[in-house]
């Protein structure tokens, strides 16, 4: 909880260990991670979602690098225990392992994150062993990946056949060798997950993966009932705050039309012998 000690990614392995779940969450502005932290919240992911959740573009590939700076700056000022991740966009790490240093060293030396993600299987591993070489702590992410939205034509479970459920396996397999910390699995079968579970040594979270993986994840808006154009079986909506939002400020427009807002509970009044010395002093009419 708030105050605790910040979480590090060793003590992640450490809970996979002991047979701790570990929760994580995204956040991309100061009050949602300072409720998150207040939460208990173990990892704060700074994710690419945030384009399509809080700046409505159609998926994922649109978000810069300084977008994901701007929001992990907020974040990183506001939690304190959780371990925050911020997510390396689309083409950041891609191009080649250079600027993938660069780049994620941006986000660690701007943002005060304290881990990269990124998404992609076994043709990562020169790069996490280039980004961990380089003092960078990297989360990997398998399964759907939304950054190749255009590659497998959509947001589909990944690793149902014994084919695709094997590539998984071995994907995962050569990330924990190149050095990530922990991985996300995003939208494959329980059983793929839960194999990958047993044969990784580092922790597992999934998102629509299953009850096996070592944590989970889930986009803030999904479950909060904030973000409702994709329509998401894994999603558990734990709040529905899109009505209860719309009904407040439904409340306000009425009140505010109504002359019902602010009442004298809201005002500020000035003591009525200034008020009078005021009349006289401008030569006011008086009420
Ligand atoms: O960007 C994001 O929110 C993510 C999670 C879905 C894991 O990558």
């Amino acid at each position: 909880m708030g105050g605790e000690e910040k979480v590090a990614t060793l003590d992640l392995t450490r809970m996979k260990e002991e047979g701790r779940k570990i929760s994580m969450v995204t956040a991309y502005d100061y009050p949602s991670a300072l409720i998150a932290d207040k939460a208990g919240i173990d990892v704060i992911l700074v994710g690419d979602s945030l384009g399509m959740v809080v700046l409505g573009y159609e998926n994922t590939l649109p978000v810069t690098l300084e977008e994901v700076i701007h929001h992990a700056k907020a974040v990183t000022r506001a939690a304190k225990r959780p371990l925050i991740v911020g997510d390396m966009p689309f083409m950041t790490f891609n191009v080649n392992q250079e600027e993938a240093v660069r780049n994620a060293g941006l986000l660690f030396k701007e943002a005060g994150v304290d881990a990269v993600k990124i998404e992609g299987g076994a043709e990562l591993k020169d790069t996490v062993s280039r980004l961990v070489g380089s003092g960078i702590a990297v989360m990997g992410h398998i399964g759907l990946t939304p950054q190749r939205i255009s590659l497998i034509g959509g947001y589909r479970v990944q690793g149902r056949d014994a084919e695709g459920a094997s590539r998984l396996i071995g994907d995962a397999k050569a990330l924990e060798e190149a050095g990530v910390f922990a991985l996300v699995l995003e939208c494959v079968t329980s059983q793929v997950a839960e194999l990958i579970t047993r044969e990784l040594s580092i922790p597992t979270i999934g998102i629509g993966a299953g009850p096996h993986c070592d944590g989970q994840v889930l986009v803030l808006h999904d479950m909060l009932g904030m973000f409702d154009r994709l329509k998401l079986r894994f999603v558990k909506r734990y709040a529905d705050l899109n009505t209860t939002i719309e009904g407040a400020l439904k409340s306000y427009v009425t009140e505010v039309r109504e002359g019902d807002f602010p009442s004298e509970d809201h005002s500020f009044s000035m003591e009525e012998m200034e008020l009078k010395k005021l009349v006289a002093m401008r030569g006011l009419e008086s009420r």
